[in-house]
């Protein structure tokens, strides 16, 4: 099935998506302004960003500068004081919370630091559980696309223990095939493999340069220069700005491709035309 992602009608024909956006990621002028005791504080002082589909951007710069609030701008965790984000067809800034919330689960994989898996469920039903909460695929196909991502990041044999009885590394690579579920086109990543060794940040580090090779676009918050410095891009944020940018001799940049497919080979789901 054709995706309404590069389907619909565009209100502006001239440009790639829907919203007179030409790059698959458009952050414009974004501004992020927390309330605190001591007044307003400006996380986020008037952010551009584009990111073109198949790229693998690092996000890096000093804690406090900012990066994480850029990323939750870009998923829907948080929403601009001011600006727009667009994602593919979708006004990301205008969507109540509830609407953010099925949209996040049909088209961003988030993975945090901490892994953030539920501890009561196994490994397979916590890869499970974003199929289930945004409805995607027939129930009794559910398991099989959750074992076919398991093996994808060589967790199989794990699939049935908790997740306190696998290893730091495991448990990312399950967060990863969580974050997997639902076939999104891209991956947002908050400091991945800032609670893992040297050796296991490089295996998760590989894992989502293949992610990339197959038609993902990841946005990656790291701490670590030699893994920036490894990708397709570095941006550095400072004092809530984009104050550098370096693109690196990594993976081909490739025009804007056709939608990938989907876990087997199937067609990818159908993205929330939300807008
Ligand atoms: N809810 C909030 N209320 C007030 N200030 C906030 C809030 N969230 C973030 N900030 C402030 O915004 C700034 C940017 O925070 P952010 O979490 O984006 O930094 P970061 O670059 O991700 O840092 P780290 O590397 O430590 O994770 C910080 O000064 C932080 O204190
Ligand atoms: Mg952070």
């Amino acid at each position: 099935m054709m995706s309404r992602l590069f389907s619909r009608k565009k209100m502006n024909p001239a440009s790639k998506y829907e919203h007179g956006n030409d790059h698959l990621i458009e952050l414009r002028n974004v501004v992020k302004e927390y309330k605190t005791g001591a007044g307003v504080f400006r996380a986020l002082k008037g952010v551009n960003l584009n990111v073109n589909s198949h790229e693998f951007v690092a996000i890096i710069g000093k804690s406090g500068s900012g990066k994480s609030t850029l990323i939750n701008m870009i998923t829907g965790i948080d929403r601009p004081s001011s600006g727009e984000v667009l994602v593919g067809d979708t006004a990301v800034h205008t969507l109540n919370e509830g609407r953010t919330a099925v949209w996040r689960g049909r088209n961003i994989g988030v993975i945090f630091q901490f892994f953030q898996l539920l501890p009561t469920l196994t490994v397979l039903e916590n890869v499970m559980l974003p199929m289930d909460f945004c409805n995607m695929y027939a129930p009794r196909e559910r398991k099989d696309k959750a074992m076919y991502l398991l093996n994808l990041v060589d967790m199989a044999e794990n699939a049935h223990k908790l997740p306190n009885a696998t290893s730091g590394g495991q448990q990312q690579r399950a967060a990863i095939a969580r974050a997997m579920a639902n076939d999104p086109q891209i991956l947002v990543a908050d400091e991945p493999t800032g609670n893992l060794d040297s050796k296991t940040a490089n295996a998760i580090f590989d894992l989502f340069n293949n992610l990339v090779a197959n038609g993902k676009t990841i946005l990656m918050v790291t701490h670590d220069n030699d893994l920036a410095s490894r990708v397709t891009r570095a941006v550095m944020v400072a004092d809530g700005e984009i104050v550098d940018e370096k693109r690196n001799p990594g993976p081909a940049m490739t025009p804007e491709p056709a939608p990938a497919p989907g876990h087997n080979g199937h067609a990818a789901p159908e993205p929330v035309a939300a807008s």
